[in-house]
């Protein structure tokens, strides 16, 4: 373990000439370095972003009372009539995103009668498939 113990040194240097100053002195395992931007790397989830966003802006409509619903993971999953509307790693293939976009014959852009999300939000959606849709 003993190879590991310099490593912080060079991302600490990266925060700035002061702690790089800082940290001349040697690389002490217990480097003081309480301070510094923490990186938004929270990873997207049902849970956390999602499950929400959906819940929110489509929840109304896909409930609990048959058909597609969108308020569960487990539902948006299994999806409606026309299959799973989530195929985990192929975001822009899967039937949500198509109907977030409008480009799925047949169905009206998604949320029916409402504006539709923004092009982040539904770029946020399909990386989240992509990265496998994670609960
Ligand atoms: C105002 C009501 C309403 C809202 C809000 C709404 N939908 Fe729909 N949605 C419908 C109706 C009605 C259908 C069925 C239309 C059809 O099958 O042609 C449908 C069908 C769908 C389908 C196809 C289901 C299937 O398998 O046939 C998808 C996918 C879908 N909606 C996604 C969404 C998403 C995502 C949202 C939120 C961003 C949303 N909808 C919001 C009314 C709504």
């Amino acid at each position: 373990m003993g190879k590991v113990r310099c490593v912080g040194a060079a991302s600490a240097i990266l925060m700035g000439a002061l702690l790089g100053a800082l940290l001349l002195g040697g690389c002490a395992p217990k480097a003081a370095t309480p301070s510094g931007p923490v990186e938004p790397v929270a990873k997207v989830t049902w849970e956390n972003t999602i499950g929400p966003l959906l819940s929110q802006r489509c929840g109304g409509c896909h409930g609990s009372s048959g058909g597609l619903s969108l308020t569960t993971y487990e539902g948006a999953l299994k999806g409606g009539r026309r299959g799973p509307a989530i195929q985990p790693g192929k975001g822009e293939e899967s039937l949500l995103v198509r109907a977030l976009r409008g480009t799925e014959p047949g169905l009206r852009r998604m949320p029916a009668n409402q504006p539709p999300l923004s092009d982040e939000e539904i770029a946020l959606i399909s990386g989240w498939i992509d990265a496998g849709a994670p609960k």
